[in-house]
């Protein structure tokens, strides 16, 4: 159990965007081992020196503290699977990833946005952690965009980025939808036909613009400011978008139009439409991991980007 104090820490720490790496080396048998970390962090120039931080808590401890190499892989956009594998407890992390040796000998991993092949130059005892000091022997970069973590999820920077871009072309429609939850609760508003819907406009806006999304939510008492994006559904031409984001409220309200329904009293007969019928099944999943993905869809087809696990980790 988490005290109150620990949770706050970790959610201000959870505040600062990074990175995701896999650390790896190879431990005494020769088998290739690694694990996520966003603890990384450059030290020095002149010398090349970088750090990551390793549980005291991890399988792997003692393997990295007495190996006397490690390799720090920056994973890319697209490799938010091989991060979800490395942070849990599959029995070969390495089975799906392709890998080769370069100087030291430690897992580099194809594909990825750069690495850093070091010789371990120190080992601190840090608090829960142990600090490793890596001295680069050799490296290498790309302009592949790399995964962003923040606040315990993976940002899409790409994604949002080309849903900015739909946002401001005069020439595409667009619908800006919301998954509002406050505690295993969902927001439907319901419409003069009977059927319930998510709130919806056609920005996402701001709270004083009482015509976009944020704008109406702000007015029936929902503050949705911290918002992440949950689904992208393009017409096949690119005529239009449907862009659904989810955000998590303190409190209910109740407006002439919307309520908060429960989740597993979800009027799902009353809701419009299949799409978002299938949008509130797939919340309902994934609140219960914890662990949600982005859905990218064309009118022919979609797919949902790796659902990503990252549990308690800041
Ligand atoms: C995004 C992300 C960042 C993480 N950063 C670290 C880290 O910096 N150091 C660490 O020890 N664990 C970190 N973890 C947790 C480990 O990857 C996870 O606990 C892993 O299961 C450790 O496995 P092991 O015990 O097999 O080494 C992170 C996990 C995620 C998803």
């Amino acid at each position: 159990m988490i005290s109150e104090e620990s949770r706050k820490f970790r959610h201000a720490l959870g505040a600062f965007p990074t990175g995701v790496t896999v650390v790896t080396t190879i431990d005494n048998d020769g088998q290739p081992i690694g694990f996520t970390a966003n603890s990384f962090s450059s030290v020095s120039l002149d010398p090349k020196l970088i750090l990551i931080c390793i549980d005291k808590a991890s399988i792997n401890l003692e393997a990295f503290t007495e190996s006397a190499h490690f390799a720090v892989n920056i994973l890319s956009e697209k490799q938010q699977q091989i991060s979800t594998t490395f942070a849990s407890p599959v029995d070969d992390r390495f089975a799906d990833v392709s890998w080769m040796p370069k100087t030291t000998g430690c897992p580099i991993i194809a594909d990825t946005v750069a690495w850093f092949d070091c010789v371990k130059n120190n080992c601190f005892d840090a608090g829960d952690h142990y600090i490793l000091l890596g001295e680069v022997v050799e490296f290498d970069s790309t302009i592949i965009t790399p995964l962003v973590f923040l606040r315990g999820n993976y940002v899409n920077l790409a994604l949002e980025q080309k849903m900015l871009r739909a946002l401001e072309d005069d020439n595409t429609k667009v619908l800006v939808g919301a998954l509002i939850e406050c505690q295993s609760q969902i927001f439907l508003i319901e419409k003069p036909d009977g059927y319930l819907d998510f709130p919806t406009a056609s920005s996402l806006g701001s709270p004083d613009d009482g015509d976009s999304l944020l704008g109406k939510l702000h007015s029936a008492g929902i503050d949705a400011s911290e918002h992440y994006l949950f689904s992208v559904f393009e017409s096949d031409d690119d005529k239009s978008s449907l862009i659904y984001y989810r955000a998590q409220v303190e409190n209910t309200t109740k407006t002439s139009e919307g309520r908060f329904y429960a989740f597993d009293e979800a009027p799902f007969q009353r809701i419009r439409d299949e799409w978002s019928r299938t949008m509130l099944r797939r919340y309902i999943a994934e609140r219960a991991l914890n662990a949600f993905g982005i859905y990218v869809g064309k009118e022919t087809g979609g797919k949902v980007e790796a659902i990503a696990k990252p549990g308690d980790y800041l």
